[in-house]
């Protein structure tokens, strides 16, 4: 199992260009498989580990997918005929439930594994699955698949419980397809679902509303292949302006849509951090010491979950105490167990953890369980006095590509090691 090895104590200093966001890449390729008609052409398409398993699924099910240059893609829909997605590959990734989406409104049918993805929570699906028998589906879920089958799909308006982000961007891949007019009251406000949504209308879906909690799909008959740029992964963005704020030194991410990190800046102005916003890209200049301040995660524009782990890790160097509560999942605060090994003083009370800011943190053997958790511990591992081995780097290559590469650009002693 690779790792990464991190001596700490570096300012980090420089410039990042941010690739494509992964959430919004996982649903536009989906979404692009609708289209039998012409080619799509996508850009700025991250090569993250979970965007190329979801390209083999689509191959898998007979699509065209084609890296034509780094973050170019093109995909062909028209070959689309098998209905069962392959087991193993599907149930790694969350976003393979669109899948479901995308196979019902294409061949009536859909066979895919009910899904994993990262270890933060329960993560159910039965949004997805209310969504899918709302349009006119008849689901089941048996031998660890979820198996779905409408002879003809009908929009209709349904509530989208806890404004979820995923059962959002189903309904609107499924009813692209569907008869008639689809009205989602309380759909989330991300910008990956805006993302969608301007993709959907240059295919030829009639999309209103995205980015309000009322978005209306109206159906169409055959949708045409067309070239999009997918949004800039603020998530990333985010992740890379904390670890120049961990280690006391001055970053800036470009290539971003500034508008996206404002909470994120709003936070770590708070917290004694210089922020400067330009029109693509926003910079960071962190004292060696910020203040804590508290956090709580909520759907969009609210403090991102995504964002959660790493602004904790940042608060265990901060002085004072910060409050972070977790409200989106259920069990996001895992990887707190391995920052304790790093001299941490964190205390934590079902979706609350108490941060008391530390002197300083001492380099230690960790272990990543899943991708924001092992990001963070990276983070930590920066800032710490001697080195840090991060194990389980393969969780961490979901959502960032060449991590070492770039943090090393920045100044940082990182290595990935067997
Ligand atoms: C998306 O997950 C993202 N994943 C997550 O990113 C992100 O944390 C999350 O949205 C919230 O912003 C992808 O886009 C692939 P939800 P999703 O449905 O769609 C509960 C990352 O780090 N729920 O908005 O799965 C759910 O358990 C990741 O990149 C149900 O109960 O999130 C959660 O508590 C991790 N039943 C809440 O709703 C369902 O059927 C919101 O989840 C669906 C969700």
């Amino acid at each position: 199992m690779a790792s990464f090895r991190i001596r700490g104590g570096r300012p980090l200093e420089g410039r990042v260009a941010v690739q494509g966001s992964k959430n919004s890449a996982l649903a536009i390729l989906t979404a692009a498989a609708l289209a039998v008609d012409g080619e799509t052409t996508l850009e700025n398409v991250p090569q993250y580990t979970d965007v190329l398993d979801l390209c083999q699924i689509l191959r898998d099910l007979g699509a065209e997918v084609v890296w034509r240059a780094p973050g170019t893609l093109t995909v062909r829909g028209e070959g689309v005929s098998k209905s069962e997605a392959p087991y193993d590959l599907a149930k790694k990734l969350r976003g393979s439930t669109y899948i479901v989406g995308l196979l019902l409104a294409r061949l009536g049918e859909a066979r895919v594994a009910v899904p994993g993805g990262c270890n933060i929570g329960t993560r159910p699906i039965d949004f997805h699955l209310k969504g899918f028998r709302t349009l006119g589906a008849e689901v089941e879920v048996e031998h660890g698949q979820i198996l779905a089958r409408a002879q003809r799909l009908r929009g209709q308006k349904f509530f989208v419980d806890r404004s979820s982000v995923g059962t959002t961007i189903n309904m609107m891949i499924t009813a692209s397809l569907a008869e008639g007019t689809t009205v989602l009251e309380n759909a989330a406000l991300e910008p990956e679902i805006v993302d969608l949504a301007n993709f959907l209308g240059k295919l030829g879906v009639k999309v209103r509303g995205a980015g309000t909690p009322n978005i209306r799909i109206e159906g169409a008959r055959r949708l045409t292949g067309q070239r999009h740029e997918i949004i800039p992964d603020r998530v990333v963005a985010g992740t890379y302006l904390m670890a120049g704020a961990i280690t006391g030194g001055r970053v800036e991410v470009q290539q971003v849509i500034p508008e996206h990190l404002r909470t994120v800046g709003l936070k770590l102005s708070e917290a004694g951090a210089e922020i400067v916003e330009k029109e693509d890209s926003m910079g960071i200049c962190s004292p060696r010491r910020l203040r804590g301040v508290d956090v709580q995660t909520g759907p969009h524009p609210g403090f991102a979950t995504d964002l959660q782990q790493p602004f904790l890790t940042l608060m265990t160097l901060a002085e004072g105490v910060s409050v972070i509560q977790e409200t989106v999942h259920d069990n996001r605060f895992g990887f707190v167990n391995e920052l304790q090994r790093m001299g941490t003083n964190i205390r934590v009370d079902r979706d609350t953890a108490i941060v008391r800011g530390v002197e300083a943190l001492t380099g230690a053997p960790v272990e990543a369980a899943e991708l924001r958790g092992g990001v963070s511990l990276v983070l930590a591992g920066l800032a710490a006095r001697g080195t840090t081995l991060v194990q389980g780097t393969h969780f961490i290559d979901r959502g960032y590509s060449n991590l070492e590469q770039t943090l090393q650009e920045l100044g940082a002693d990182i290595q990935r090691v067997e």
